[in-house]
């Protein structure tokens, strides 16, 4: 047990799938995996433990935002283990050419702040997707036929932004979506030597004001947990 994570020692597998919401950590884990465990409930911040194909996974839910993201991913790899952390998400659009249900897999991720921010003192730290799970997810999405972008990606530190001129800026160098998370759960990673990616659902568009009606998220967030997963263990 941790302060966060309420998991016996053995009980989170070396790879966790994180999406910010718990409940979608629960339809995730009820979907896709088979023997499933209720391995976290502090906070209702539900986690699952299950296999895929045989391969032990967990499904942790990570909150909103990188401070409640560094918690759990701190906490999942110093205290359990974990080696393989992949965020599974929704995202805006910031690009005309990306489209609602598109699946952004984020190579690098660019912030104005992250809770690492203060050890870094000069250094303009570039969090950094590891290589091999980009590659995997990226030919899984292309096997599926699902579009797909790869590239930087804008992790904010407010939903609800009051500066235009920042997604404008970002827009202008080329930075495809904008959410909360990725690139502080690059940065943990980094520091401890394990391996992090985002796969991203684009749930909005900043520029068209579209959305994902509610009814197909599922088939959306699905795809997105499929691409996850053989990234992992494909
Ligand atoms: N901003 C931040 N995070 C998000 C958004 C957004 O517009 N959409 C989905 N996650």
């Amino acid at each position: 047990m941790t302060i966060h994570i309420g998991a016996k020692p053995g009980e989170i597998a070396k790879t966790v799938l994180m999406p910010g919401d718990p409940y979608r950590a629960k339809w995730a884990a009820e979907t896709f995996l088979d023997d499933v465990k209720l391995v976290n409930e502090v906070r209702g911040m539900l986690g699952f433990t299950g296999t895929w194909k045989g391969h032990r996974v967990t499904i942790q839910g990570s909150g909103m935002g990188m401070p409640s993201l560094s918690i759990y991913a701190n906490e999942l790899i110093r205290d359990y283990g974990a080696k393989t952390l992949i965020r599974i998400g929704s995202c805006g659009a910031m690009q005309d050419h990306v489209g609602i249900r598109d699946v952004i897999l984020a190579m690098s991720a660019s912030s104005i702040s992250t809770p690492s921010l203060g050890f870094f003192k000069e250094v303009n730290y570039a969090p950094t997707a590891d290589f091999r799970l980009l590659m995997k997810a990226y030919r899984a999405a292309e096997e599926k036929g699902v579009t797909t972008h790869t590239g930087n990606i804008y992790s904010a530190d407010v939903f609800y932004a009051e500066r235009p001129d920042l997604d404008e800026m970002m827009e202008r160098h080329g930075v495809l979506a904008v959410e909360m998370e990725a690139a502080e759960l690059y940065t943990v990673a980094a520091r401890h030597g394990c391996r992090a990616l985002a796969v991203l659902t684009v749930s909005d568009h900043l520029k068209t004001k579209e959305a994902l009606p509610s009814e197909e998220r599922e088939q959306s967030f699905g795809d997105m947990v499929e691409i996850a997963l053989e990234a992992a263990f494909g």
